[in-house]
């Protein structure tokens, strides 16, 4: 019942980059008794009521399950309900606290934990609770008879495509825009995903799709992207290194350039960011997959240059594992910026592998030897990094 937002570019504010648009997936179940499955974002609210409409009349909905209070699922509850008074609200028992506070209404709420189920005729609604998978309300629905899953956020793709399902988009961007996801959102909860998935999976209940709340539904073959969490989960540590930085007169890039060489030339596979070009949350994803993250700045009044700091206070945040990280960055008279960065590194529990670099002014040669002595060195402890 949802919708496609082909134009949505940034969410959560300047949080996220969304270059493929997204779709906001809404579902609805009509047996002797209709239930809606989560709803969209506010302003796509009569968008939402038309696609029920074709289906079944709106007023007669009998249960909206909110799986989640985040407005992107949320935001058409008080469309909704306004059409149908009558519904009950079913929530998690985070949700009991969280959707209320969203929308201050005197909705008829019922509170559901794992296990629980609500007959709908033939199908019954079962719940599962999935707290922080990604905040605390967050809430899975599953589907008898049909077998589907419905995990809100969960293996969603900020994705608009033309068609509904996994088999038909292509597969090198669903899987990129899927990896973006995880990484920008799920990292920092992955002990939980491995939890989670376990316990579902021991629920032994069958799995004809997975349909979350942004993106395609996995029909095909839909365990592959549970498989594949479950996989991102681990963070093994990966033999590939990304450096990112940014420059003020092409100093920092240079010492950028001489690191790049001193991973080639142990054979590491490395990617070089200007964050004064490069999409964070792109970067992110590349971070992701890489075990080495080699970051360097100018100093600017005494600290960082002003794109840096972003990206390592996502660093901080998502408490990536099984990584190793270096500093380094151009000064002309006091050069905090290197210290600014290893801090961070700190904070966020990536240890440093390699002595940092620090060049005056332009680097000269033997700054630069450095600084290629600073990549081969991460190349060889990415070479003998072992999982925690
Ligand atoms: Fe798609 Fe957490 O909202």
């Amino acid at each position: 019942m949802g919708v496609v937002d082909w134009g949505v570019r940034h969410f959560h504010g300047f949080g996220l980059s969304t270059h493929r648009g997204t779709t906001y997936n809404a579902y609805l179940i009509v047996d002797e008794q209709t239930a809606l499955v989560d709803t969209v974002g506010s302003p796509f609210s009569e968008e939402l009521v038309e696609n029920i409409r074709a289906v079944t009349d709106p007023t007669q909905i009998d249960y909206v399950i909110a799986n989640h209070a985040e407005p992107d699922h949320s935001g058409a509850l008080p469309a909704i309900l306004q059409l149908c008074p009558q519904a009950t609200v079913v929530v998690s028992k985070q949700g009991a606290k969280s959707i209320p506070g969203h929308y201050h209404q005197p909705w008829k709420w019922q509170t559901v934990g794992t296990g629980d189920k609500i007959r709908l005729g033939r199908r019954e609604l079962m719940f599962v609770e999935a707290p922080m998978l990604h905040w605390p309300d967050s809430m899975f629905t599953y589907l008898t008879e049909d077998h589907i899953l419905m995990p809100n956020d969960a293996f969603g793709q900020h994705y608009a495509t033309a068609f509904r399902f996994n088999d038909q988009v292509n597969q090198e961007e669903l899987y990129e825009e899927a990896l973006k996801y995880y990484a920008n959102i799920l990292t920092p909860y992955s002990e939980q995903v491995i939890k989670k998935i376990d316990e579902i999976l021991k629920l032994n209940l069958p799995v004809a799709m997975i349909a979350p709340s942004h993106g395609v539904i996995w029909r095909e073959n839909p365990l592959q992207i549970v498989q594949k969490y479950r996989t991102w989960a681990l963070q093994e540590p990966l033999p590939r290194a990304v450096i990112l930085y940014d420059t003020m007169w092409q100093a920092t890039r240079k010492m950028a350039q001489a690191i790049g060489a001193g991973l080639a030339a142990e054979g590491v596979e490395h990617k070089i960011f200007d964050m004064a070009q490069a999409d964070r949350n792109d970067v992110i994803a590349e971070i992701f997959q890489s075990g080495a993250v080699i970051i360097g700045s100018s100093t600017l009044n005494n600290g960082l240059l002003p794109t840096i700091t972003p990206i390592l206070e996502d660093c901080r945040g998502l408490r990536f594992k099984n990584k190793i990280g270096a500093a380094f960055g151009s000064y002309g008279w006091s050069g905090e910026a290197v210290a600014h960065i290893e801090g961070y590194f700190q904070q966020a529990g990536i240890p440093l592998a390699a002595e940092s670099v620090r060049a005056k002014w332009q680097p000269d040669s033997p700054d630069l030897e450095r600084c290629r002595t600073l990549g081969q060195k991460m190349g060889q402890a990415l070479q003998q990094q072992k999982p925690k």
